[in-house]
């Protein structure tokens, strides 16, 4: 594995070994002295906000024995129009690889195509991978195994994070279903692109029923910030609550990928309810981070 720059791209081979590893980081965290990134230094090159990413990736390459440099993008020559693929080609010369959190996904493959470092996709407008395997991996940890779980995604189905559950369920064995609002329904292509047992609907309860895990995202992703009042509008039916986790198996995983909006994707009762699981899934991300980063260290 070269980058990690989406679900799409891993094959069920290399989530397997990634996952694997994340069990055994987790549980030896501060037992381990192998140091796979002694002398790397690392760049996270960051456009919109993080609190989990930032910080999670910032300790684990400091566990993994590597240094890392955090550049807002905003700051950099980028934020000036400098390009993408001078850049990469600038800091390839002085990195050991690179973590990025922009916009456009073609932005990050640009990066990685130019600079030859490794490079993480550490959230897109497209995707959000490291997020999704944590999340398997939170899954797993709490019922064993993810095969032949049904995972019910609520709110907005097009948003990054839905859309790397959907490349995951094209490569694992679960169902995915996705409570959305028509408009905001993976289109057809990209639902034939991901393949796997997957529903979209805009009936909530219908995909509710039954799941093993109720999963939500914000309403209104980073840089979609403008169409707030319209989101909320739209989306407005579609949250977790205690009547709809009802419907749910009932020792159903309620999920939530952080940060979180009470009141809008999530009732705050719900959300207290279930902040064992929740935090559990932003402490994960640590620990499969290290096992892509290692892995990518090779
Ligand atoms: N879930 C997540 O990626 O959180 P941050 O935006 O805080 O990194
Ligand atoms: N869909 C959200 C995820 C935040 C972690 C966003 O892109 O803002």
């Amino acid at each position: 594995m070269k980058h990690l720059l989406s679900i799409e791209q891993l094959t069920r081979e290399e989530i397997e070994r990634i996952l694997q590893r994340t069990a055994e980081f987790k549980n030896k965290r501060g037992q381990i002295s192998a140091r796979p990134l002694a002398g790397q230094t690392w760049a996270l090159i960051f456009s919109k906000p993080s609190t989990r990413t930032r910080v999670s990736f910032e300790v684990g390459i400091r566990e993994l024995g590597g240094e890392s440099i955090y550049m807002n993008a905003a700051d950099a020559q980028l934020g000036r129009g400098e390009l993408i693929k001078d850049t990469a080609r600038v800091l390839a010369r002085m990195i050991h690889g690179a973590v990025i959190r922009t916009y456009a996904q073609s932005d990050i493959e640009e990066f990685a195509e130019f600079s030859g470092v490794p490079t993480v996709n550490a959230l897109t407008d497209d995707e959000h991978p490291c997020q999704i395997l944590g999340d398997i991996f939170t899954i797993i940890e709490k019922r064993g195994k993810i095969d032949n779980c049904i995972v019910t995604f609520v709110g907005d189905g097009i948003a990054n994070t839905a859309r790397s559950w959907l490349f995951a369920a094209g490569k694992l064995d679960f169902e995915l279903r996705i409570a959305s609002p028509k408009k905001y329904q993976p289109k057809k292509k990209t639902l034939e692109r991901a393949g796997g047992r997957v529903m979209c609907t805009d009936n909530l309860e219908e995909a509710a029923r039954g799941a093993d895990v109720l999963y939500t995202d914000i309403w209104v992703s980073m840089g979609r910030e403008a169409e707030e009042a319209r989101r909320e509008a739209e989306l407005g039916p579609y949250w977790i609550n205690e009547a709809l986790v009802k419907l749910a198996k009932p020792d159903a995983l309620v999920m939530h990928c952080l940060p979180a909006h009470r009141g809008q994707e999530i009732d705050a009762k719900t959300f207290e309810a279930h902040a064992q699981t929740i935090f559990d899934q932003a402490e994960n991300r640590l620990h499969v981070q290290k096992a892509i980063l290692a892995e990518l260290a090779g």
